[in-house]
């Protein structure tokens, strides 16, 4: 039987470095704009780019429910992918539940896919900053740690050419 462990570690906004800080309280302002009418859960994300720029997201929900998308995948939508001289340094999620309080929020299982992929894009990790409304943060450095036995682009290789093949 094989173990799978990976590295995290559970800290207190108050004493990350001021550059993370900053950017978990971009996350809680940007649950201030989230549309949630439909489950009052407010998601708000923000992502750290290399050049120190942040962008943020918040969750967007629909009548048609699955049409709603999280917080974690409308800020990363406004990457620009075609661009790698910006690669991501770190995502921060948090929620306004209307409590102030609860513990620290784990990206779905569609916005670890997506995470994904944008650290598979810039081959660089991408730090992932779970937090809660009272200041509660789990970070891991590898986003890769958040979906072990991951499906990406490795599966997609063109196959290699037969003997045959034009
Ligand atoms: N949600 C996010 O935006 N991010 C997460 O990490 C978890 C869930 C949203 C989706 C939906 O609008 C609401 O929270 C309740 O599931």
């Amino acid at each position: 039987m094989q173990l799978f462990q990976f590295p995290y570690q559970y800290i207190m906004k108050a004493n990350l470095p001021e550059q993370f800080r900053n950017l978990i309280t971009a996350a809680e302002e940007a649950c201030g704009k989230a549309y949630a009418p439909y489950s009052h859960f407010k998601v708000g994300a923000a992502v750290l780019l290399e050049d120190g720029s942040v962008v943020t997201g918040s969750n967007h929900e629909n009548a048609a429910y699955p049409a709603g998308v999280c917080a974690e995948r409308a800020a990363l939508s406004v990457l620009d992918m075609n661009d790698k001289s910006h690669k991501v340094k770190a995502i921060a999620v948090t929620y306004d539940n209307g409590e102030g309080k609860g513990k620290p929020i784990s990206p779905c299982g569609i916005c670890r896919q997506t995470i994904l992929e944008v650290q598979q894009w810039q081959e660089a990790p991408l730090a992932v900053y779970m937090c809660s409304p009272d200041g509660q943060v789990i970070m891991l450095e590898d986003a890769g740690h958040l979906l072990p036995f991951s499906f990406g682009s490795e599966f997609l290789s063109a196959p290699a050419t037969q003997s045959g093949d034009l």
